[in-house]
């Protein structure tokens, strides 16, 4: 931290101070501490399906190029030219043998090799193999989601993940040929910290209030009663992981309509396992959170990139992902589904939206200082596994950010497992 600036005085057990959302020097340690440290999310191996495909991205100060080379290898770069330093790419997606810097010339292939130098026979004591673009220090992926990291030192990356993989194997499990494909993404910002987003996703207190009228209108298309604050205290199983990680299952909860396609994909998966296990993960319904930037939806088959822009400025992605080996007109309905559920003109997330707006607004006054999360759940146990996990609308999630977050910008401390 700054040297004004101490962690116990922006979080405590059950407090956290208005300061995190809106002071620009405490999103400055963010990047440096938070994103910079630890495990990022970049994307997933399908958005970049063959040989040439790249996709640029800027996840927090950082201009990104992910790219898949000529042997189908994935790799991700800084999007920056080893020259002089000027952003390399400027498409945000495509297919191409190299990536040619528009300032001097220099040119790229999807490897990273630096294949092109105007002029490179008057370079004076010039190694062209040493100028290939700089990779992030680390990069693993598992299962075909990719993630970086700046920092050369820390944990491997199934560490880091290891108490949210059974959750993702299931996302993945899902797929009757275990392979989901990203398609392309939605893309909006709103004017509010990026932690409002992640703690919105995993906080079942606001639904029934905040997206009323999305209910209602639910509600009078089915003929059934509309969700109410007595459902939220009652009808999920949420759970608190490792390294601010959680998930929230909603299973059996909120099931719709039946999907077009639905019989012929429980078959598909009754093929792969007995009909049993075929019809949970059909009706698999998790909220997964990646801390601190991946935001992964089972149900409607997405998943959402938080990408910090300032202390009060967010981008958010979305990617609904197909389901490999399951009916076209199931997945072109989950599409839709994600579209209507999470894009800029969808029913549900324009109320988040507008939440975050007022939050930041309101925050911004500076008149609040310390802001209670002193919500629980019922029956808050510590399971099986050694996770906190309790039933219902909770501030759980959110006190484990911010346990995670501390951990984080407390600069210097071992970035160890437990
Ligand atoms: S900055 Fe890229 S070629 Fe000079
Ligand atoms: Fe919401």
């Amino acid at each position: 931290m700054t040297d004004d600036l101490d962690v116990d005085q922006l979080v405590r057990p059950e407090e956290v101070h208005s300061r995190v959302y809106t002071d620009p020097s405490i999103f400055q340690k963010e990047m440096e501490l938070v994103f910079g440290r630890t495990w990022i999310f970049i994307g997933h191996e399908s958005e970049v399906p063959n040989p040439g495909d790249f996709k640029t991205d800027r996840i927090g100060r950082w201009p990104i190029l992910m790219t898949r080379d000529a042997g189908g290898k994935v790799h991700v770069f800084y999007n920056i030219c080893r020259h002089r330093g000027a952003t390399l790419c400027h498409e945000s997606d495509g297919n191409g043998r190299s990536f040619k810097c528009m300032y001097h010339g220099w040119s790229f292939a999807s490897d990273g090799a630096l294949i092109g130098v105007p002029l490179a026979e008057r370079m004076r004591g010039f190694d062209q193999a040493q100028y290939g673009l700089v990779a992030l220090a680390r990069v693993e992926s598992y299962k075909g989601f990719v993630f970086a990291s700046l920092c050369a030192e820390g944990m491997p990356l199934e560490v880091y993940l290891a108490s949210v993989l059974p959750y993702l194997d299931e996302m993945v499990e899902r797929a009757p040929n275990r392979r989901i494909a990203a398609v392309k993404p939605l893309k909006y910002e709103f004017d509010g910290n990026w932690k409002l987003q992640i703690e919105n996703f995993s906080e079942n207190y606001h639904p029934s209030v905040l997206h009323q009228s999305v209910f209602a209108h639910r509600a009078r298309h089915t003929g059934k009663p509309t969700t109410t604050m007595k459902d939220s205290a009652t009808g999920s199983r949420e759970m608190a992981l490792a390294f601010g990680h959680a998930v929230v299952d909603f299973r059996g909860t909120r099931r719709g309509k039946p999907y077009p396609g639905e019989d012929e994909y429980l078959q598909a998966l009754s093929r792969r396992d007995d009909p049993k296990r075929a019809a949970e993960l059909r009706d698999l319904d998790l909220h997964i959170l990646i801390y601190p930037n991946l935001l992964l939806h089972t149900r409607f088959n997405h998943y959402r990139v938080v990408k910090p822009v300032a202390v009060d400025r967010t981008e958010i992605d979305v990617y609904p992902c197909r389901l490999g080996g399951a009916p076209d007109s199931l997945n072109e309905q989950l599409v839709h589904d994600s579209a209507d559920h999470v894009s800029p003109v969808g029913l549900v997330q324009v109320d988040d939206l507008q939440a975050f707006d007022w939050v930041q607004d309101g925050l911004a006054s500076g008149a609040l200082g310390w802001m209670p999360l002193k919500l629980h759940g019922g029956d808050e146990h510590v399971n099986a596994d050694g996770h906190l996990e309790w039933i219902g609308a909770s501030e759980g999630v959110i006190r484990n950010q911010y346990q995670e977050w501390a951990r984080l910008m407390s600069a210097g401390q071992p970035v160890a497992a437990h």
